[in-house]
């Protein structure tokens, strides 16, 4: 029996979140240089992004490029920009097709303006999309994004739009780039490492955590399925005790 038949449809996470970790080892392993190992990852993008559309997810939040990433060789950057721009080209008809509405979070500002032309043509062109958000963090990081909400805050408070007192939790979850989405229930890293790497602290506060040693370019549906019926297995709490659940 495979996951795909295990997994219960009517408990679903809302939201995954994902740090495709691992193209770089998949190719040196295989004698080839680490950019194959990023082409493969971008076929897995679209494979998972189907199969969660597929699924009813709600959202999934693929961390594609990290704000640390810009210290990786100029070369290693160039070919993941322009990985990113013809994928981008080439998904969008089947993204409009599936219903997607692709969205992004991180320094846009960062990117070259062409990934950045591109992206938000994309961003407009599924905009109607009902059905799966598919939401690329690209030059992301936490920290950064944490560092935003400050000054976007301090400016509320410097304005007179809000008193400090005022601040709470969801002062700060409305300034957050997901503003608009739920938390992650469920963060997949692939890769074998076993850290967040400056990803999405505040919103994975709750989330249930799946390690798996999969390089990414190996991760594939039936990978997807058994992190969810993990998921599926555990017992979220939230800080109760399991008989007031
Ligand atoms: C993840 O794979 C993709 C990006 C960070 C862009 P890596 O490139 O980090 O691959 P490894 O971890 O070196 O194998
Ligand atoms: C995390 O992968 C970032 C992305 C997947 C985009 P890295 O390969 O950059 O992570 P570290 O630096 O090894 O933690
Ligand atoms: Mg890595």
């Amino acid at each position: 029996m495979t996951f795909a038949d295990q997994i219960d449809k009517k408990r679903m996470p809302k939201h995954i979140a994902i740090i495709m970790d691992g193209n770089g080892r998949w190719a040196k392993e295989r004698g080839h240089e680490r950019s194959y190992g990023h082409a493969q990852g971008v076929d897995v993008v679209r494979k998972i992004t189907d199969a969660s559309s597929r699924l009813g997810i709600q959202y999934l939040t693929l961390y594609a490029f990290s704000t640390e990433n810009w210290n990786r060789p100029q070369e290693e950057v160039n070919i993941l920009m322009s990985l990113i721009v013809s994928a981008i080209e080439r998904e969008t008809p089947d993204l409009i097709k599936n219903n997607v509405r692709l969205s992004t979070i991180g320094d846009f500002q960062r990117m070259p303006a062409d990934v950045q032309e591109r992206l938000a043509k994309c961003i407009r062109d599924t905009s109607a999309g009902t059905g799966l958000t598919l939401n690329l963090a690209l030059s992301y990081s936490s920290r950064w994004e944490l560092v935003d909400v400050v000054k976007k805050i301090a400016k509320q408070v410097q304005q007179g739009d809000i008193e400090v007192d005022e601040i709470t939790e969801s002062t700060i979850t409305d300034a957050l780039s997901t503003a608009s989405m739920p938390d992650p229930d469920l963060l997949i890293r692939t890769g074998g490492e076993v850290r967040i790497s400056n990803f999405l602290l505040w919103q994975l506060s709750y989330a249930e955590l799946y390690f798996t040693a999969e390089y990414w370019p190996d991760f594939n549906e039936e990978s997807l399925y058994k992190a969810i019926y993990d998921y599926q297995s555990r017992e979220r709490r939230f800080g109760k005790i399991s008989e007031q659940l």
